[in-house]
């Protein structure tokens, strides 16, 4: 089975990592999905999330990084998959993953969402919480591969002051 796992992967945690390996285990192929979310202020480019992604995930033959504009489903169709994979981290992503999942079923029926759980240490870990972290000095280690710690420095450096790894 082919499992598409989307994100704005901005950038790539530990937690994302975690899901990606669970799935990686469970179906055939997995392809991670970067899209870049018109909404949200990144501060990586869709090609630098691409490169780091794809540089994490190379020691999986059976994982896909790429990335796509527009509706998930969409995509999702054009490459053929059966699976959208979810990580759920605690109680308060369900409301919003329950959402999108409902209306990704009513527009591509075909299609069905699996949520996964992650790994009980990354359950308070999102991207934003490291970008937020990094940038007011604090460490990443242990939060985000270590091929992501030096780029979000040398991103954030002039925003924040002395920065720790
Ligand atoms: O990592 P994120 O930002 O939580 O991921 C959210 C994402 C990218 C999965 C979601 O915003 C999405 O599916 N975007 C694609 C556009 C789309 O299909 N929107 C309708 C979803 S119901």
């Amino acid at each position: 089975m082919l499992a598409i796992y989307p994100g704005s992967f901005d950038p790539v945690t530990n937690g994302h990592l975690d899901i990606i390996e669970r799935a990686a285990k469970v179906f055939g192929k997995v392809i991670v999905a970067v899209t870049p979310n018109p909404l949200k202020a990144t501060l990586f480019t869709v090609e630098e999330r691409l490169e780091m992604l794809r540089e994490i995930t190379s020691k999986w033959p059976n994982v896909e990084v790429d990335s796509f504009t527009g509706l998930l489903v969409k995509y999702a169709k054009s490459r053929g998959a059966d699976v959208i994979v979810k990580g759920l981290r605690a109680v308060s992503d369900f409301e919003f993953e329950f959402e999108m999942a409902l209306m990704n079923r009513r527009l591509e029926p075909s299609i069905e969402t699996v949520f996964m759980m992650t790994g009980a240490e990354y359950s308070y870990l999102s991207s934003s919480i490291v970008k937020e972290v990094v940038s007011l000095g604090g460490s990443a280690e242990g939060l985000v591969p270590e091929a992501v710690i030096g780029r979000i420095i040398e991103k954030l450096r002039g925003k924040g002051h002395g920065i720790a790894r």
